[in-house]
């Protein structure tokens, strides 16, 4: 078993990752921290909290808000992909007025609790090394991150890994070099890649092969009977929270053919954290120095991976070593069947 601290900006793929963490097997999430990112920090807040709900969560687990912006940069937003409100489309999901999406949220917006509450995680769990470490996962920015990892760097021994959605190994979808995320908070995103401790990067020439396929669809809305031609209308929800999910996918499908010309279906980026999470064997990684390119008039927020080990790095995973491993590829149809066991068992809740 893995306890897992989950730290996202939902966000239509953030949303699936609760869905997973709350519902897999091998993960227990033992709380949610949010930061600014796909929607402002007042929605990401929100959301996560709407999501906790809707997917089964129980009330230990709570959402701490974060960084309302990036270390030293202005914020910025991905309405063309997510909504304006982070997650645009998704019918079903509680209001952020519900009172139970209320008391999922530890505090109102505006304060930085998220460093607070990944800090108490640690000294419940890990009790000063007598006890059990716990996962990091991030599926947004890095700014959280980076502040936690400043502030408290004698915790951090009560981390097993860094688990973070972000970068690409010469692959971008913000600008011609830089993944979302990392190009968000780049400072934020070397300065936990400079933390010692594992670390697992899980880009975009890996999530772009988790792709929400038409058939696939089709089986989120009707697991049993799926239509046999493609071309058929797609079936009815079977429930509620299958249709919630399938105008999630679909609103996301829509964005990224409008925006990337996407005509498969969308990449599930975020999700595949938590599959990482419970199923390392399904990925294949190698381990190389990772920096993020800082100024570069083109390339600023690029994740640049030295596959050649030109800068001699030793072994440690702080700022001199080899800090990352990088995931390559995916076992994709094990990976949806992973996700599929998922929705089944939060539907039967
Ligand atoms: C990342 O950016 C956001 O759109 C997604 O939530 C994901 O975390 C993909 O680049
Ligand atoms: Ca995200």
């Amino acid at each position: 078993m893995r306890y897992i601290w989950l730290d996202c900006d939902p966000g239509h793929d953030d949303a699936t990752t609760i869905m997973l963490a709350l519902n897999c097997s091998d993960v227990e999430l033992i709380g949610v921290s949010t930061v600014h990112g796909n929607a402002s920090a007042h929605h990401t807040l929100s959301n996560a909290a709407r999501c906790l709900v809707a997917f089964g969560a129980p009330d230990t687990v709570k959402v701490y808000p974060g960084a309302t912006q990036p270390l030293i940069r202005p914020a910025r937003h991905d309405p063309e992909i997510h909504g304006v409100d982070g997650l645009g489309g998704v019918e079903h999901l509680p209001s952020a007025t519900d009172p139970r999406v209320k008391s999922a949220s530890t505090h109102p917006g505006g304060v930085i609790r998220a460093i607070e509450g990944i800090a108490q995680a640690i000294r419940q769990r890990w009790n000063g090394g007598s006890g059990t470490q716990i996962t990091l996962i991030a599926t947004g920015p890095l700014t959280n991150i980076a502040l936690f990892t400043s502030v408290y760097p004698e915790l951090l021994a009560g981390i097993d890994e860094l688990i973070f959605m972000g970068g690409g190994v010469g692959l971008g979808n913000r600008s011609s070099s830089a993944e979302f995320n990392i190009l968000c908070d780049p400072e934020a995103a070397q300065i936990a890649l400079n933390a010692p401790i594992r670390k697992t990067m899980v880009p975009l020439n890996v999530t772009h092969t988790a792709i929400v396929t038409k058939a696939l669809q089709a089986r989120l809305l009707d697991p049993d009977t799926p239509p046999t031609h493609l071309d058929e209308p797609l079936p009815k929800a079977t429930t509620t929270l299958r249709h919630m999910l399938s105008t999630l996918i679909s609103f996301f499908a829509d964005t990224y053919e409008s925006t990337f010309g996407f005509d498969q279906g969308p990449p599930l980026h975020d999700a595949l954290t938590i599959a990482y999470a419970a199923h390392p064997e399904i990925f294949s990684c190698r381990r190389f120095r990772v920096d993020v390119e800082l100024s570069g008039s083109h390339t600023a927020g690029e994740t640049v991976v030295d596959m050649w080990n030109y800068r001699q790095c030793d072994d440690s995973w702080g700022s001199n070593g080899k800090n990352c491993l990088v995931a390559e590829s995916l076992k994709v149809d094990t990976f949806f069947e992973f996700f599929f066991e998922c929705v089944a068992r939060c539907d039967a809740i």
